[in-house]
């Protein structure tokens, strides 16, 4: 309707000024981390066949079940928008050969995925992740590699927690499910009614739910970390003995399940205690079965992806926004093109800058410099300039723009250098 005042679609968000430079500061910080290790950047689309994820994901997952966007496209296909980045990285890696490149790709991605979820903080239908894949390496080193870089992202993050576990191999994990289906039978009565409905479909998510009764139950379901054959246990063993040499500390979970599909071997999970219910900032494994499921040859991987938004909810806030280092004001409209050539010259010396607005009063300019929180505030005269250093209020009058820019950043590289 006409005038009427339009929000963003529930579980979708704005990023204002502020935060966006915090964004911007993390993702920069990920491309350090990670471009230092050899993680190539890829981009995958933003939508892909549903089949993708029905395949990869696992079709008795929440993800595929009930939360994805899914619809047609004009000719009648069936598009998704990507709930998660492995799968598509996985199709990527296949599609484009990758398996004649050295093993193992180093793979990295920062960008926008889609949940139909409850929004609530914390969790939002559009989010933001930054991931990283390693394919083509059973190397536990690897899995440990890509923990510790992992943790280096983190490191900011308050009330960190790191939880690993072991799913060992599909085989091991088809008689465990058995064993489990068999025990929860015999609890049926004390299981919530999602957890009983879905036994048969996929029973390890039992370990996953916040029903009172269902907990009490697991805490004596038999563990599969127990059943786990020996060289996935030797596997894990030794992924630990490195995240001990790099001074990693963690907890083993036996009961870490992931709400994806994919995974064998080593899984596990960042959270922090800064957040609410929703405290889960990053998640990754092993997945030596992805690779194959959608169509190539038997290829390992390892990977991991943070939520972008849950790091910054758990690092707490912080000023982020950049300030001008200088602020020019403009006392009188005939001044402009004087200040337009020194805004112009600040440019090409690097020297962050703001415009005043010539028709406002000279007061109402120095005001905004205030309230921008400029460093400096440069006053163009009919002839010279005026140079106000903002907190103390010390003013010299300076006769050339090349001499007011040398002091502005000659102060900038002293304070630098406190
Ligand atoms: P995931 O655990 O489903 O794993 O998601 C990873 C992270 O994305 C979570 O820890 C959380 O921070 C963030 N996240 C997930 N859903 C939401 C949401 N609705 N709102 C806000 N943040 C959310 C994966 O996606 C796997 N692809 C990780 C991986 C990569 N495994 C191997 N390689």
């Amino acid at each position: 309707m006409a005038g009427e005042k339009l929000k963003a679609p529930r579980g979708t968000f704005d990023v204002l000024p502020g935060d966006g430079e915090r964004r911007r500061a993390l993702a920069l910080e990920a491309d350090r981390i990670l471009g230092d290790a050899g993680y190539g950047v890829v981009e995958t689309p933003i939508f892909e066949h549903t089949d993708l994820f029905a395949r990869g994901v696992g079709e008795t997952t929440d993800i595929v079940q009930k939360e994805m966007f899914t619809f047609e496209d004009m000719g009648g296909r069936s598009l998704t928008l990507r709930p998660e980045g492995t799968a598509p990285t996985v199709r990527a890696y296949l599609e484009h050969g990758m398996q004649k490149w050295p093993q193992p790709v180093k793979l990295r991605y920062n960008g926008a995925f889609f949940r139909h979820e409850a929004p609530q903080a914390g969790r939002y239908r559009q989010f933001t992740q930054i991931g990283a894949e390693a394919i083509g390496s059973d190397d536990p080193s690897l899995d440990a590699e890509i923990i510790v870089l992992l943790a280096e992202l983190l490191a900011d993050v308050n009330g960190l927690r790191l939880r690993i576990g072991s799913l060992g191999m599909p085989e091991t994990r088809r008689e465990y499910s058995d064993e489990l289906r068999a025990y929860l039978k015999q609890h049926e009565s004390e299981l919530s009614d999602e957890v009983r409905a879905r036994i048969d479909a996929n029973p390890l998510r039992a370990f996953d739910s916040d029903h009172r009764g269902t907990q009490a139950v697991m805490q004596n379901a038999p563990r599969l970390l127990d059943r786990i054959a020996p060289d996935d246990a030797e596997h894990f063993a030794e992924v630990r003995a490195l995240l001990d040499a790099a001074g990693v500390s963690y907890e083993v979970d036996p009961t870490l399940v992931r709400g994806l599909d994919y995974y064998t071997r080593t899984v596990f999970e960042f959270t922090s205690d800064a957040l609410g219910a929703q405290s889960g900032v990053a998640g990754g494994g092993r997945y030596d079965g992805l690779v194959k499921q959608l169509g190539g040859p038997p290829t390992p991987g390892v990977g991991w992806a943070a939520g972008v938004e849950r790091i910054l909810l758990a690092a707490g806030s912080g000023d982020h926004w950049r300030h001008p280092m200088l602020f020019i004001a403009i006392p009188k409209p005939e001044r402009r093109k004087t200040a337009f050539r020194f805004a112009r010259d600040s440019r090409r010396k690097g020297v962050p800058h703001e415009l005043g607005d010539a028709g406002r009063s000279l007061k109402g300019q120095l005001k905004r410099a205030d309230q921008l929180g400029a460093e400096w505030t440069v006053i163009v005269e009919d002839a010279g300039f005026t140079l106000k250093h903002m907190e103390s209020g010390d003013q010299q009058t300076v006769e050339t723009a090349d001499e007011v820019l040398e002091s502005v950043l000659e102060s900038a590289v002293a304070e630098s250098q406190q």
